[in-house]
């Protein structure tokens, strides 16, 4: 199948190129970037020197040719390809923020104007594969609220409060830099932000109601120095107590035959490259903490939409996605 990558010259852009060359079934033939037209792709991703020989183009909607697109560009850029790739006859894994919401959600947490709103899938296939397998277009989703989700699930429909704690690496902003991921700001440094405001609670909220929890939702990011990876802490606060055999056997049925959800002691480094997420749980009895940890990059972004690539084209959900992280 041939593949387009709109804003390939990004983070998530060049992760799923760098993911892509390992799956069987496909091959890159559009690359696009506005800035770096004509230039190789190497140029901006010299750590796929000699594996992939293409340069960045800069088509409109109506001129691009592929199988698939993945938009990997900025939220509101996005909504301007989905309909005319659909109408090309593409299947579309849209990375960004502009479906992943109800419109009058979306406008309000993003502070803009939906232009070409409609309801789309939220692609998180541990939960929700099966109501999107026939689909041509899935809304990939946010970094955060797929770990988060991912830690809180089993355990959503007997909670009253989930407050996620999440520590995230800095290629979560994008490689667009900023003063907020210069170097002696993040470097021997750790920075809360947003800390009751961020845009993604709005998609963590959702998708607690979606598994039929009633639980207050809280959400609090610090941007650690690491370059990929989220670690979300999730203190689970339960209407009942549970014992660590009854919150071990919960989370071993829930995932049970998932592999890219792997019930280990979760640390970064294990994810890294990877689309695993890693999750541990103990329980105090009314209070559980769980532990996951993603690549923002990988489960968080590329990964994930290669996994949902890869659910709506008939394939084998691990095609191109078995690399092993990065440890130590
Ligand atoms: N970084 C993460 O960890 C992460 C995780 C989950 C989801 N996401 C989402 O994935 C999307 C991409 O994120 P990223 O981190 O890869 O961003 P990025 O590094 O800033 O790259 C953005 C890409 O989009 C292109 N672009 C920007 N504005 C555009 C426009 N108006 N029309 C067409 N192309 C445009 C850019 O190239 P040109 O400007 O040269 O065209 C670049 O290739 C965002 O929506 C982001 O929220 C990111």
């Amino acid at each position: 199948m041939d593949v387009a990558i709109v804003g390939a010259s990004g983070y998530t852009g060049g992760d799923l190129i760098r993911l892509l060359l390992a799956h069987p079934h496909v091959r890159v033939v559009c690359a696009t970037s506005r800035k770096l037209a004509g230039k190789p792709v190497v140029s901006v991703h010299p750590h796929l020197k000699g594996l992939i020989d293409l340069s960045f183009s800069n088509p409109s909607p109506d001129e691009m040719d592929a199988d698939v697109a993945f938009l990997a560009v900025p939220h509101t850029a996005a909504m301007a390809y989905v309909r005319p790739l659909l109408a090309r006859g593409m299947k579309v894994i849209d990375l960004s923020a502009d479906y992943r919401l109800p419109r009058e959600v979306y406008e309000k947490v993003y502070g803009v104007t939906h232009t070409d709103y409609f309801p789309a899938p939220y692609g998180i296939p541990e939960i929700h594969r099966d109501s999107y397998k026939n689909a041509d277009f899935v809304s990939n989703p946010g970094c955060f609220p797929t770990g988060a989700t991912l830690a809180a699930a089993p355990l959503a429909r007997l909670a009253h409060t989930v407050i996620y704690d999440s520590k995230t690496g800095v290629s979560g902003a994008g490689d667009n830099p900023s003063a907020t991921t210069h170097y002696p700001n993040v470097a021997d440094n750790i920075n809360p932000y947003k800390w009751t405001s961020h845009r993604h609670l709005a998609e963590m909220r959702q998708e607690l109601a979606a598994l039929g929890s009633r639980a207050r939702c809280y959400f609090t990011p610090h941007l650690v120095p690491v370059n990929r990876g989220i670690l979300t802490t999730a203190h689970i606060l339960l209407h009942e107590p549970l014992d660590q055999a009854d919150v071990d056997e919960l989370y071993r049925k829930y995932y049970d035959g998932e592999f890219f959800v792997r019930l280990q002691n979760p640390v970064l480094a294990a994810v890294r490259g990877t689309n695993f997420c890693d999750i541990r749980a103990e329980s105090e009895g009314e209070r559980v903490v769980v532990v996951s940890a993603i690549d923002n990059l990988g489960k968080g972004a590329s990964g994930q939409a290669i996994q949902n690539m890869n659910i709506i084209c008939g394939f084998d959900e691990r095609e191109g996605l078995t690399g092993a992280g990065l440890l130590p």
